[in-house]
């Protein structure tokens, strides 16, 4: 593989391990709201970052590449809201969205359909990853600060169906 692809997909592994960790800081902020449908619902998303990126490791070790675990900064902890903390991450995943792209990008300048194929999986889950984050702030505002509503959609979001890392099923 192209060098620069095997190295832009490394950075991108950080960048999964770094969003997996962004998410359970904020559910650790929604569970000392004790709101813990939020939590639940944050964990399972860490997790599916998790699955992202040990995804592109076994990827790059598949095409006999070696794959690269990086440290990271700390992720933020601290939020005022959980309306901050949503925005916060739909804006992280706008910018997943966009490495995504250009890693699609640098796949076919090289002509390596193989990897532009592989990665069309993740183009089409970051459609889905800015949906969720979008539905889930628009449900805050309705909600505002009606603490039935809050109640209500906590209940909701603990409703989310349980990720299998193996398959990637129920994302
Ligand atoms: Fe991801
Ligand atoms: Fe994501």
């Amino acid at each position: 593989m192209n060098k620069k692809l095997v190295d832009a997909i490394n950075e991108q592994i950080k960048y999964e391990f770094f969003s997996a960790f962004l998410y359970l800081a904020m559910a650790s902020y929604a569970s000392e709201l004790e709101m813990t449908g939020f939590e639940a619902w944050l964990k399972a998303q860490a997790a599916e970052e998790q699955f992202h990126a040990t995804k592109f490791i076994d990827y790059l070790h598949e095409r006999n590449e070696r794959a690269l675990v990086k440290g990271f900064e700390d992720p933020k902890n601290d939020y005022t809201s959980l309306l901050e903390a949503f925005e916060d991450g739909l804006a992280h995943e706008k910018i997943v969205t966009s490495r995504i792209n250009n890693l699609m990008k640098i796949a076919l300048e090289d002509n390596d359909y193989a990897t532009a194929n592989f990665l069309n999986w993740y183009v089409n889950e970051q459609v889905e990853e800015e949906a969720s984050f979008t539905t889930v702030i628009n449900k805050l505002k309705m909600v505002g600060s009606s603490p039935m509503g809050l109640y209500q959609l906590d209940k909701e979001l603990g409703g989310r169906q349980g990720f299998t890392p193996s398959t990637g099923a129920g994302q």
